[in-house]
Protein backbone atom coordinates (compact mmCIF):
# COMPACT_ATOMS: atom_id res chain seq x y z
CA UNK A 1 0.00 0.00 0.00
CA UNK A 2 2.55 2.54 1.03
CA UNK A 3 4.65 1.53 -2.59
CA UNK A 4 1.57 2.57 -4.12
CA UNK A 5 1.30 5.60 -2.35
CA UNK A 6 5.06 6.61 -3.03
CA UNK A 7 3.68 6.65 -6.52
CA UNK A 8 1.39 9.26 -6.17
CA UNK A 9 3.56 10.87 -4.30
CA UNK A 10 5.71 11.44 -6.72
CA UNK A 11 3.31 12.00 -9.65
CA UNK A 12 1.54 14.57 -7.29
CA UNK A 13 5.85 16.05 -7.29
CA UNK A 14 6.47 15.95 -10.72
CA UNK A 15 3.23 17.71 -11.81
CA UNK A 16 3.64 20.74 -9.44
CA UNK A 17 7.09 20.90 -10.70
CA UNK A 18 6.17 21.00 -14.23
CA UNK A 19 3.30 23.77 -13.03
CA UNK A 20 5.89 25.66 -11.65
CA UNK A 21 6.99 28.99 -13.77
CA UNK A 22 9.81 30.21 -11.59
CA UNK A 23 12.90 28.57 -9.58
CA UNK A 24 11.35 30.25 -6.49
CA UNK A 25 8.22 28.19 -7.01
CA UNK A 26 10.65 25.07 -7.77
CA UNK A 27 11.84 25.44 -4.48
CA UNK A 28 9.01 26.10 -2.78
CA UNK A 29 7.83 22.68 -4.26
CA UNK A 30 10.73 21.31 -3.13
CA UNK A 31 10.30 22.13 0.32
CA UNK A 32 7.17 20.67 0.58
CA UNK A 33 8.24 17.41 -1.51
CA UNK A 34 10.95 16.61 0.45
CA UNK A 35 10.85 18.56 3.72
CA UNK A 36 10.07 16.89 7.47
CA UNK A 37 6.55 17.40 7.08
CA UNK A 38 6.01 16.32 3.64
CA UNK A 39 4.11 13.29 2.47
CA UNK A 40 7.31 11.46 1.73
CA UNK A 41 8.40 12.07 5.89
CA UNK A 42 5.05 10.73 6.98
CA UNK A 43 6.41 7.15 4.72
CA UNK A 44 9.03 7.43 6.19
CA UNK A 45 8.08 7.98 10.11
CA UNK A 46 5.31 4.89 9.41
CA UNK A 47 8.62 2.70 8.89
CA UNK A 48 8.89 1.77 12.27
CA UNK A 49 5.45 0.21 12.69
CA UNK A 50 6.09 -1.95 9.55
CA UNK A 51 7.34 -5.41 9.96
CA UNK A 52 10.76 -6.17 8.91
CA UNK A 53 10.05 -7.70 5.08
CA UNK A 54 8.05 -4.39 4.04
CA UNK A 55 9.98 -2.00 5.82
CA UNK A 56 12.63 -3.35 3.28
CA UNK A 57 10.72 -3.16 0.42
CA UNK A 58 9.32 0.32 1.90
CA UNK A 59 12.51 1.74 2.72
CA UNK A 60 14.04 0.67 -0.71
CA UNK A 61 10.89 2.64 -2.37
CA UNK A 62 11.30 5.46 -0.09
CA UNK A 63 14.86 5.79 -1.39
CA UNK A 64 14.03 5.81 -5.08
CA UNK A 65 11.20 8.27 -4.69
CA UNK A 66 13.01 10.64 -2.59
CA UNK A 67 16.03 10.51 -5.63
CA UNK A 68 13.19 10.73 -8.53
CA UNK A 69 11.87 14.04 -6.89
CA UNK A 70 15.25 15.42 -5.73
CA UNK A 71 16.05 14.66 -9.49
CA UNK A 72 13.08 15.87 -11.03
CA UNK A 73 13.87 19.10 -8.78
CA UNK A 74 17.01 19.67 -9.90
CA UNK A 75 16.13 19.21 -13.69
CA UNK A 76 12.99 21.85 -13.50
CA UNK A 77 15.34 24.00 -11.72
CA UNK A 78 18.07 24.24 -14.48
CA UNK A 79 15.14 24.50 -17.38
CA UNK A 80 14.20 27.67 -15.21
CA UNK A 81 17.15 29.22 -14.42
CA UNK A 82 18.39 28.89 -17.86
CA UNK A 83 15.05 30.45 -19.01
CA UNK A 84 15.33 33.35 -16.26
CA UNK A 85 18.74 33.66 -17.24
CA UNK A 86 17.90 34.42 -21.40
CA UNK A 87 15.08 36.79 -19.58
CA UNK A 88 17.85 38.79 -18.04
CA UNK A 89 20.22 39.35 -20.22
CA UNK A 90 17.64 40.16 -23.12
CA UNK A 91 15.92 42.64 -20.40
CA UNK A 92 19.37 44.50 -19.21
CA UNK A 93 20.80 44.51 -23.28
CA UNK A 94 22.34 48.17 -23.86
CA UNK A 95 21.34 48.49 -27.01
CA UNK A 96 24.93 50.45 -28.76
CA UNK A 97 24.09 51.04 -32.34
CA UNK A 98 20.87 54.07 -30.94
CA UNK A 99 20.92 56.34 -33.48
CA UNK A 100 18.43 58.60 -34.41
CA UNK A 101 17.78 57.19 -38.05
CA UNK A 102 16.20 60.16 -39.94
CA UNK A 103 20.15 61.71 -39.38
CA UNK A 104 21.95 58.12 -40.89
CA UNK A 105 25.44 57.64 -40.36
CA UNK A 106 27.09 60.80 -40.33
CA UNK A 107 29.66 62.06 -42.53
CA UNK A 108 32.90 64.35 -43.20
CA UNK A 109 32.40 68.38 -41.69
CA UNK A 110 32.15 70.77 -44.67
CA UNK A 111 35.74 72.00 -43.97
CA UNK A 112 37.14 68.77 -43.71
CA UNK A 113 35.45 67.82 -47.42
CA UNK A 114 36.85 70.98 -48.86
CA UNK A 115 40.38 69.74 -47.61
CA UNK A 116 40.14 66.75 -48.64
CA UNK A 117 39.03 67.72 -52.25
CA UNK A 118 41.64 70.29 -52.52
CA UNK A 119 44.26 67.74 -51.30
CA UNK A 120 43.03 65.22 -54.20
CA UNK A 121 42.75 68.15 -56.63
CA UNK A 122 46.90 69.18 -56.27
CA UNK A 123 47.65 65.25 -55.75
CA UNK A 124 46.31 64.71 -58.86
CA UNK A 125 48.85 67.29 -60.07
CA UNK A 126 52.09 65.76 -58.68
CA UNK A 127 51.64 67.13 -55.15
CA UNK A 128 52.66 66.05 -51.44
CA UNK A 129 50.75 66.78 -48.45
CA UNK A 130 52.68 68.60 -45.29
CA UNK A 131 52.13 68.51 -42.13
CA UNK A 132 53.48 70.92 -39.18
CA UNK A 133 52.80 71.81 -35.64
CA UNK A 134 50.30 74.44 -35.11
CA UNK A 135 52.19 76.18 -31.89
CA UNK A 136 55.10 77.55 -33.16
CA UNK A 137 58.50 78.94 -32.98
CA UNK A 138 58.77 83.17 -33.34
CA UNK A 139 61.24 82.17 -36.35
CA UNK A 140 60.00 79.52 -38.34
CA UNK A 141 56.34 81.91 -38.17
CA UNK A 142 58.32 84.86 -39.09
CA UNK A 143 62.16 85.28 -38.88
CA UNK A 144 63.04 82.87 -41.51
CA UNK A 145 60.47 83.93 -43.64
CA UNK A 146 62.64 86.95 -44.11
CA UNK A 147 59.98 88.75 -41.19
CA UNK A 148 62.95 89.93 -38.62
CA UNK A 149 61.50 91.32 -34.74
CA UNK A 150 60.04 94.43 -35.42
CA UNK A 151 59.88 94.95 -39.02
CA UNK A 152 56.45 96.71 -39.90
CA UNK A 153 55.60 94.15 -42.50
CA UNK A 154 54.57 92.07 -38.98
CA UNK A 155 51.32 94.10 -38.75
CA UNK A 156 50.12 91.87 -41.50
CA UNK A 157 49.66 88.80 -38.73
CA UNK A 158 47.06 89.68 -35.38
CA UNK A 159 49.37 87.19 -33.52
CA UNK A 160 48.23 85.13 -30.63
CA UNK A 161 51.46 84.76 -28.62
CA UNK A 162 51.69 81.72 -25.72
CA UNK A 163 53.06 82.64 -22.19
CA UNK A 164 56.32 80.37 -23.08
CA UNK A 165 59.44 80.58 -23.08
CA UNK A 166 60.90 84.30 -23.90
CA UNK A 167 57.94 86.79 -24.44
CA UNK A 168 57.02 87.01 -27.95
CA UNK A 169 59.01 83.22 -28.55
CA UNK A 170 56.19 81.21 -28.68
CA UNK A 171 53.29 81.67 -30.70
CA UNK A 172 49.66 80.37 -32.66
CA UNK A 173 51.10 79.99 -35.93
CA UNK A 174 49.38 82.66 -38.26
CA UNK A 175 49.46 81.11 -41.08
CA UNK A 176 50.80 77.80 -43.02
CA UNK A 177 54.36 79.01 -44.47
CA UNK A 178 56.25 77.79 -41.46
CA UNK A 179 55.22 74.60 -42.49
CA UNK A 180 57.01 75.05 -46.12
CA UNK A 181 60.13 76.13 -43.69
CA UNK A 182 60.30 72.89 -41.64
CA UNK A 183 59.71 71.05 -44.96
CA UNK A 184 62.76 72.20 -46.94
CA UNK A 185 64.72 71.97 -43.67
CA UNK A 186 64.42 68.32 -44.10
CA UNK A 187 64.27 67.51 -47.53
CA UNK A 188 66.96 68.91 -50.46
CA UNK A 189 65.36 70.31 -53.63
CA UNK A 190 62.82 69.36 -56.13
CA UNK A 191 59.90 70.21 -54.07
CA UNK A 192 56.07 70.24 -54.57
CA UNK A 193 53.91 70.07 -51.43
CA UNK A 194 51.13 71.78 -50.53
CA UNK A 195 50.26 72.09 -46.63
CA UNK A 196 46.88 72.66 -45.23
CA UNK A 197 45.77 73.06 -42.10
CA UNK A 198 44.37 75.07 -38.89
CA UNK A 199 45.86 78.68 -38.46
CA UNK A 200 45.59 81.66 -35.74
CA UNK A 201 44.96 85.42 -35.53
CA UNK A 202 43.60 87.62 -32.98
CA UNK A 203 40.26 88.52 -35.01
CA UNK A 204 37.24 88.83 -33.26
CA UNK A 205 34.77 86.18 -34.52
CA UNK A 206 32.43 87.61 -37.00
CA UNK A 207 29.75 86.52 -40.55
CA UNK A 208 33.23 86.41 -42.43
CA UNK A 209 36.52 86.37 -39.68
CA UNK A 210 37.34 83.95 -37.39
CA UNK A 211 39.92 84.13 -34.94
CA UNK A 212 40.79 80.58 -35.82
CA UNK A 213 40.30 79.17 -39.35
CA UNK A 214 41.95 77.30 -42.12
CA UNK A 215 44.29 77.86 -44.90
CA UNK A 216 46.71 75.70 -47.45
CA UNK A 217 49.98 76.78 -48.61
CA UNK A 218 51.85 75.42 -51.77
CA UNK A 219 55.14 75.20 -52.33
CA UNK A 220 57.12 74.27 -55.43
CA UNK A 221 60.89 74.28 -56.08
CA UNK A 222 62.85 73.27 -58.52
CA UNK A 223 65.62 74.70 -61.56
CA UNK A 224 64.33 77.19 -63.34
CA UNK A 225 61.08 78.00 -61.84
CA UNK A 226 59.27 80.97 -63.14
CA UNK A 227 56.73 83.46 -62.47
CA UNK A 228 54.82 82.23 -65.55
CA UNK A 229 55.13 78.45 -63.94
CA UNK A 230 52.89 80.87 -60.89
CA UNK A 231 50.66 81.59 -62.95
CA UNK A 232 50.01 78.81 -65.24
CA UNK A 233 49.75 76.65 -61.87
CA UNK A 234 47.12 78.65 -60.23
CA UNK A 235 45.26 78.70 -63.39
CA UNK A 236 45.25 74.67 -63.57
CA UNK A 237 44.30 74.76 -59.94
CA UNK A 238 41.27 76.70 -60.67
CA UNK A 239 40.37 74.68 -63.56
CA UNK A 240 40.69 71.59 -61.53
CA UNK A 241 38.91 72.70 -58.69
CA UNK A 242 36.16 74.85 -59.71
CA UNK A 243 35.48 73.63 -63.43
CA UNK A 244 36.50 74.95 -67.00
CA UNK A 245 33.98 78.14 -66.96
CA UNK A 246 36.33 79.44 -63.99
CA UNK A 247 39.28 81.61 -64.76
CA UNK A 248 42.31 83.26 -62.68
CA UNK A 249 44.07 86.76 -62.65
CA UNK A 250 46.89 88.04 -60.51
CA UNK A 251 47.26 91.34 -58.93
CA UNK A 252 50.75 93.29 -57.42
CA UNK A 253 51.02 92.70 -53.97
CA UNK A 254 53.42 92.66 -51.26
CA UNK A 255 54.67 89.74 -48.73
CA UNK A 256 58.23 89.55 -46.78
CA UNK A 257 58.19 85.86 -48.40
CA UNK A 258 57.99 86.47 -51.94
CA UNK A 259 59.45 88.72 -54.67
CA UNK A 260 57.44 89.23 -56.85
CA UNK A 261 53.90 89.09 -54.36
CA UNK A 262 50.51 88.58 -55.68
CA UNK A 263 47.17 88.30 -54.80
CA UNK A 264 45.14 85.99 -56.90
CA UNK A 265 41.83 86.00 -57.69
CA UNK A 266 38.99 83.50 -59.71
CA UNK A 267 36.95 84.52 -62.03
CA UNK A 268 32.83 82.81 -61.69
CA UNK A 269 31.24 82.08 -64.92
CA UNK A 270 29.45 84.67 -63.94
CA UNK A 271 31.84 87.45 -64.83
CA UNK A 272 32.19 88.51 -61.05
CA UNK A 273 35.81 87.97 -59.01
CA UNK A 274 36.60 86.12 -55.80
CA UNK A 275 39.50 87.00 -54.34
CA UNK A 276 41.39 83.98 -53.18
CA UNK A 277 44.80 84.88 -51.32
CA UNK A 278 48.75 85.38 -52.15
CA UNK A 279 51.22 84.10 -53.89
CA UNK A 280 54.59 85.05 -55.25
CA UNK A 281 58.56 83.59 -56.22
CA UNK A 282 59.95 82.63 -53.10
CA UNK A 283 62.64 85.44 -51.61
CA UNK A 284 66.26 84.35 -51.73
CA UNK A 285 66.37 85.29 -48.11
CA UNK A 286 63.75 82.25 -47.26
CA UNK A 287 66.05 79.82 -49.29
CA UNK A 288 68.98 81.03 -47.25
CA UNK A 289 67.45 80.88 -44.02
CA UNK A 290 66.69 76.38 -45.13
CA UNK A 291 70.47 76.25 -46.80
CA UNK A 292 69.42 76.21 -50.27
CA UNK A 293 71.35 77.70 -52.49
CA UNK A 294 68.82 80.90 -54.47
CA UNK A 295 71.66 80.45 -56.87
CA UNK A 296 70.95 77.21 -57.83
CA UNK A 297 67.30 77.01 -56.91
CA UNK A 298 63.95 79.04 -57.56
CA UNK A 299 60.87 78.65 -56.76
CA UNK A 300 57.13 80.12 -56.10
CA UNK A 301 54.89 79.83 -53.10
CA UNK A 302 51.13 80.35 -52.84
CA UNK A 303 48.11 80.46 -50.12
CA UNK A 304 44.68 80.95 -49.34
CA UNK A 305 41.98 80.11 -47.03
CA UNK A 306 40.02 77.02 -46.94
CA UNK A 307 36.88 78.04 -44.77
CA UNK A 308 35.65 80.51 -46.68
CA UNK A 309 35.84 78.35 -50.15
CA UNK A 310 33.57 76.00 -47.64
CA UNK A 311 31.19 78.71 -46.60
CA UNK A 312 30.53 79.63 -50.22
CA UNK A 313 30.22 76.55 -52.06
CA UNK A 314 27.69 75.14 -49.71
CA UNK A 315 26.07 78.81 -49.46
CA UNK A 316 26.57 78.97 -45.54
CA UNK A 317 25.38 82.59 -44.51
CA UNK A 318 27.84 83.02 -41.02
CA UNK A 319 31.51 81.49 -40.93
CA UNK A 320 30.74 80.88 -36.91
CA UNK A 321 28.37 78.93 -38.41
CA UNK A 322 30.92 76.11 -39.23
CA UNK A 323 32.99 76.37 -35.54
CA UNK A 324 29.93 75.86 -33.62
CA UNK A 325 29.52 72.14 -34.26
CA UNK A 326 25.39 72.08 -34.33
CA UNK A 327 24.49 68.61 -35.52
CA UNK A 328 21.31 70.04 -36.82
CA UNK A 329 23.26 72.61 -39.29
CA UNK A 330 26.28 70.07 -39.71
CA UNK A 331 24.14 67.22 -40.55
CA UNK A 332 22.17 69.44 -43.46
CA UNK A 333 25.48 68.62 -45.92
N1 LIG B 1 51.13 83.18 -45.79
C1 LIG B 1 50.40 84.22 -46.46
C2 LIG B 1 49.29 84.70 -45.54
O1 LIG B 1 48.82 83.95 -44.73
C3 LIG B 1 49.84 83.76 -47.79
C4 LIG B 1 50.92 83.50 -48.79
C5 LIG B 1 51.45 82.24 -48.90
C6 LIG B 1 51.38 84.51 -49.59
C7 LIG B 1 52.45 81.98 -49.82
C8 LIG B 1 52.38 84.26 -50.50
C9 LIG B 1 52.91 83.01 -50.61
O2 LIG B 1 48.87 85.83 -45.59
Amino acid sequence: MSVDRLRLIEEEAREQLAGATSVAEVDEVAGRALGKRSPLGDVKRGLGGLDADERKAVGRALNDTTKAVEAAVVARRAELEGAEHLARLEAERLDLTEAPPSRGPGHLHIVTQTIEHLEDVFVGMGYEVAEGPEVETDWYNFEALNIPPHHPSRSMWDTLYLDAGEPESTLLRTHTSPVQIRWMQEHPPPVRIVAPGRVYRADTADATHMPVFHQIEGLVVDRDITFGDLAGTIEAFCQAYFGRDFHSRLRPSYFPFTEPSAEFDIQQPDGTWLEMGGCGMVHPKVFEAVGYDPEEWTGFAFGFGIDRMAKDRFAVPDLRELFTNDIRFLSQF
